[in-house]
């Protein structure tokens, strides 16, 4: 299939490149780089051994996005791009619900217009919000956000739902994603975060390469096995093959189809950073702070639908996601 990829210089887009190139499907970028690099994407065709068609336009650029598809003749478009920090979110919520809500409306027009009525969009666990059920299937309720970020995938999630149900002929891929972290077997690409991280592997990793003194331990009373809190964490690459199990489901022409890609395996805080330090054999000096206003104590998925309708199921553990994060900030201590 030739996939129109949105946000694709980014860290779970690029990863998902090399997966859809690897089995054989063509791929048209877009991305703004308001959060990347194109460096990753001249990585990511020195692994795949071939150039790739790239444009530098936002999405809520109606002429720009149209220009591409008129160019490209697209069957599905994977929609990764959007802003996605939580605390920022906080601060700019205009900017969120623009980026991200009128972003993916014009998306949605622009392509219409162009016949393809086929998407996959990055959805996240955030929508369940405290989750009414461990571990969380799709058939859960969805939860109040606490915050913009998780709000706009809500929000869209809903959109998508509406927009399908009145036009039958579009397909559309809900994907919630529990907590991607690792990064491609050959240290060339993985997350590069500006400024301070915000999530527990980059910071982990910054630490380790001695960029940051210590990490702080979000909470340590929560009802837990030890106290802090438990996700579901998912390689990159088994999250990024996700994407094109998903692409069959468009191809059966699935309608509206939601799905959670977790590993259905919960870590805590203190988890991963024993792991990280044990496979890796690079102290991670902690500290114990106070919790972090939002979080929530316990959250893994049921990934039993992707195994039984997409043939999906992640393959990597905790050891390799530890492993290949600490591989990309070793080779790359100041990212791209
Ligand atoms: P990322 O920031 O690395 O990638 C997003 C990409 O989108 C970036 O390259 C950015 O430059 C681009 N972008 C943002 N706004 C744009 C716009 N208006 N026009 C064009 N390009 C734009 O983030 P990621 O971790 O790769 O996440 C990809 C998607 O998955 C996002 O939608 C995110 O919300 C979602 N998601 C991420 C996680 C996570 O923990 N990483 C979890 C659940 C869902
Ligand atoms: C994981 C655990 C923290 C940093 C977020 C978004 C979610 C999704 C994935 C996009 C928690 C603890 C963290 C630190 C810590 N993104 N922690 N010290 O909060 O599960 O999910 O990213 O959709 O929407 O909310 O991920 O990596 O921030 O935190 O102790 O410096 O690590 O309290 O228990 P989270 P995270």
């Amino acid at each position: 299939m030739k996939v129109l990829v949105t946000g694709g210089a980014g860290f779970i887009g690029s990863h998902t490149l090399i997966e859809l190139i690897g089995k054989g499907h063509d791929v048209v970028i877009v991305d703004n780089l308001c959060n990347s690099s194109q460096e990753s994407l001249r990585r990511v065709e020195k692994l795949v051994g071939k150039s790739l068609p790239f444009y530098k336009v936002d999405i809520r650029d109606r002429e720009g996005l149209s220009k591409v598809l008129d160019e490209h003749k697209c069957d599905v478009c994977i929609h990764f791009a959007g802003l996605k920090a939580v605390g920022e979110s906080v601060e700019k919520p205009y900017e969120y619900f623009d980026n991200n809500i009128s972003g993916t409306l014009v998306l949605i027009d622009v392509l219409r217009k162009h016949g393809c009525k086929n998407l996959i969009f990055s959805s996240s666990a955030t929508v369940y919000g405290d989750p009414a059920q461990i571990p969380i299937t799709e058939e859960c309720p969805k939860g109040k956000c606490t915050n913009p970020y998780g709000e706009t995938k809500s929000m869209l999630e809903d959109m998508f739902i509406d927009i399908q149900k009145a036009d039958p002929e579009w397909n559309i891929v809900l994907l919630r994603y529990f907590n991607p972290i690792g990064a491609h077997e050959s240290g060339t690409i993985g997350e590069n975060p500006n400024g301070i991280p915000n999530n527990l592997m980059p910071y982990i990793t910054q630490v380790a390469v001695g960029k940051r003194k210590e990490l702080g331990v979000f909470g340590n009373d929560y009802d837990t096995h030890d106290g802090t809190g438990v996700r579901d964490y998912i390689h990159v690459v088994d999250l990024a093959k996700g994407h094109v199990c998903a692409l069959e489901a468009i191809k059966r022409k699935c309608g509206l189809a939601i799905y959670n890609l977790g590993t259905g395996n919960g870590y805590s805080v203190l988890d991963v950073i024993k792991a990280f330090i044990k496979v890796n054999g690079v102290d991670v000096p902690y500290s114990i702070k106070s919790r972090r206003p939002g979080d929530i104590a316990t959250c893994y998925s049921n990934p039993a639908k992707a195994e039984k309708e997409l043939g999906w199921k992640a393959q990597f553990g905790i050891e390799e996601m530890c492993r290949d994060s600490w591989k990309f900030q070793k080779n790359n201590p100041n990212g791209y």
